[in-house]
């Protein structure tokens, strides 16, 4: 079992790399690679169940979603992502949740966004047994106020983003996500706490890094952002693949002799 406490001991030590995964064949794969944290992101809402936003995640599609997660990655920390107003509306409500994802999916961890406004809550949950990660930076959570905006561009926006920082690691959280930061904020950030900082489009000198694994598999090359990097071409190879299966139904080509069963 990988423990909150052994990430956090790795801050400093080396590099941790984290991804998200939505299903148990792909978690499956990343155990193999020896992933260090596995990320069930609500990103799911966009990049595998075609919303526009992540807002409509449900905690049954998460459940679901994290439960199929941890199944292929049984020896990974696999972290699980609260979607919107899952967490917030009520204290009792937000346990409840979390403590789902530990009980009913089998999760090592929770993640919530927000900055200091959400430090007491955190401590409840950590207070409880529920290891949680921060989120701060850019919040897609809060698309429908702030839409999509870079954080850290001006003194006061770093500030901010340090008061935050500072008040999710009193709380307790054992590592934070730095998403959609400018490099000098993460930098300070990164520096000034003693628990990791995790960078989405943060830069170079957060403790760790993590991409949304269908932008760095490249299966929706349609979709194109700076932070990211696409280490696969899979849409390609997908489409490539279909089409030539395609043919070879209408040739006549598949099924050959070697696919087909014959009576004794
Ligand atoms: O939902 C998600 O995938 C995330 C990452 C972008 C950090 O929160």
């Amino acid at each position: 079992m990988v423990t909150a406490s052994r990430i956090r001991a790795l801050k400093g030590r080396r590099k941790i790399s984290m991804l998200t995964a939505y299903d148990y064949l792909v978690a499956r794969i990343l155990e193999a690679a020896a992933i260090d944290m596995i990320l069930v992101g609500d990103s799911l809402g966009t990049t595998v169940l075609g919303y526009s936003t992540t807002l409509p995640v449900s905690m049954d599609i998460m459940v679901a979603h994290v439960a199929a997660v941890k199944r292929g990655a049984p020896n990974t920390m696999v972290v699980a992502d609260m979607p919107f107003l899952s967490y917030g509306v009520s204290d009792s409500e937000s346990l409840v949740n979390a403590g789902r994802f530990l009980k009913e999916a089998g999760a090592d961890a929770v993640k919530l966004e927000g900055g200091k406004e959400i430090a007491p809550l955190v401590e409840k949950m950590v207070s409880l047994g529920i290891p949680v990660i921060g989120h701060i930076g850019l919040r897609p959570q809060q698309v429908l106020k702030a839409g999509y905006q870079v954080a850290g561009k001006t003194d006061a926006d770093i500030e901010k983003l340090s008061e935050d920082a500072q008040a999710l690691e009193n709380a307790g959280v054992f590592s934070l996500v730095l998403e959609g930061t400018t490099e000098e904020a993460a930098r300070l950030i990164t520096d000034m706490l003693s628990i990791p900082t995790i960078g989405i489009g943060a830069g170079r000198y957060t403790d760790g890094q993590v991409l949304v694994i269908t932008d760095m598999l490249g299966l929706a090359p349609d979709q194109s952002y700076r932070h990211n990097k696409v280490y696969a071409h899979l849409y390609d190879t997908i489409f490539s693949a279909v089409v030539q299966y395609k043919e070879e139904v209408e040739k006549c080509i598949f099924p050959s002799e070697e696919n087909v069963f014959h009576q004794k």
